[in-house]
């Protein structure tokens, strides 16, 4: 798949996942096969750029590219210079949030919001466009389907900002009003697949090699975003590319893999966050990893008495050990939804 000057080596992308896809999870996904990964939203506030968050967020030291960062804000000025303040820390690729569901975002009506007021959202893609052609800076954005049920207007939308320049175009098959949910639907999908030129990334609750696939069929999308199921599985990306490539599925990864992954992810959370801070947000990553393992609760709770990194580790590693004894293969997780619960509206 082409994006501007870049290939990316697939179309499996990891979604951009505020408090999630930090600078270490991005790496680990793309490591585990995603072809594509968005940074955490920076705001376009300009007075927060120098926030720890915000400079965290706006750090992608060595992190293989193309760096791809979504802005979010409501003003088309300073979106522009979200743009340009971002690309001259490295981002080679912008990507505006229409997507996120949040009342508010920094402070505004910003995020998903947007999509009921179509002149200011065409207003922001006409200025972050300008402010990155000149730097040959391809702009991509994220939606969802419209505010509500009865107002879809993602298909308006998305003509209107491929005519104003936008390079690819992600769509979340729920409304803003839905926030998380319900089920996610397709056919909107399909519908500005159907109607555009530039490539159309399906996104919302793909969770298996199985509804990657029928989601794909459907809504004939040239890319698949992947977020709350790569939460604790990030190989989840290398067993869709194998599935959707033979049609078989992959083994789940050993128990030996596992662990080593998650300690080595472990190591870069310290690495960014310091490990006063690291310890503790990194309980969230081992709780998603251990979620669905047999004995994987009991120890959640006693993880979260644990305040130093040093004992964090070795209480991860006892415990993948321990499992290790029992799996030589991480125990097959069941996925939440497979073809039949797939809701695909004719
Ligand atoms: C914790 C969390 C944080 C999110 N943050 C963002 C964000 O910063 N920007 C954005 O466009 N979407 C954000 N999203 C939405 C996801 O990118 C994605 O559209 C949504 O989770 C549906 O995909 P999924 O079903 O594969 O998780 C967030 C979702 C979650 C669960």
């Amino acid at each position: 798949m082409r994006l501007g000057a870049f290939v990316l080596p697939n179309r499996l992308f990891v979604a951009p996942m505020a408090g999630v896809t930090d600078r270490p999870f991005r790496m680990l996904c793309r490591q585990l096969g995603a072809g594509h990964a968005v940074s955490e939203m920076v705001t376009s506030k300009r007075e927060l750029w120098s926030s720890l968050k915000t400079s965290r967020r706006a750090d992608h030291r060595g992190e293989p590219g193309p760096i791809a960062v979504q802005i979010a804000g409501v003003d088309p000025a300073e979106m522009a210079d979200a743009a340009r303040y971002n690309i001259d820390r490295g981002a080679q690729i912008i990507d505006i949030n229409m997507g996120c569901p949040a009342k508010k975002v920094c402070n505004v009506f910003a995020g998903s919001a947007l999509m009921s007021n179509e002149p200011l959202a065409l207003a922001i893609v006409e200025s972050v466009v300008a402010a990155c052609a000149p730097r040959n800076v391809p702009v991509t954005l994220k939606m969802r389907t419209g505010r509500s049920e009865t107002e879809r207007n993602a298909v308006t939308l998305a003509r209107a900002f491929e005519r104003a320049g936008i390079a690819m175009l992600t769509v979340h098959g729920r409304t803003r009003e839905q926030g998380f949910k319900g089920l996610a639907e397709y056919d909107t999908i399909a519908a500005v697949k159907a109607v555009l030129a530039i490539p159309v990334v399906a996104n919302g609750d793909i969770d298996s090699p199985e509804k990657a696939r029928a989601v794909l069929a459907h809504t004939r999308a040239d890319a698949l975003m992947i977020g709350r199921a790569a939460q604790g599985r990030p190989w989840i990306f290398r067993e869709v590319a194998h599935h959707l490539a033979t049609g078989e599925h992959l083994a789940p990864p050993t128990v030996a893999e596992a662990a080593r992954w998650l300690t080595a992810h472990l190591h870069d959370h310290y690495a960014l966050y310091g490990e006063a801070s690291g310890v503790k947000s990194a309980r969230r990553h081992i709780g998603w990893a251990l979620r669905e393992l047999p004995g994987g609760e009991s120890f959640r709770a006693e993880m979260n008495r644990i305040d130093d990194c040093g004992a964090q580790l070795r209480a991860v590693g006892d415990w993948f050990a321990r499992l290790g004894e029992q799996h030589e293969r991480l125990p097959r997780i069941v996925a939440a939804a497979n073809d039949d619960q797939i809701e695909m509206r004719a």
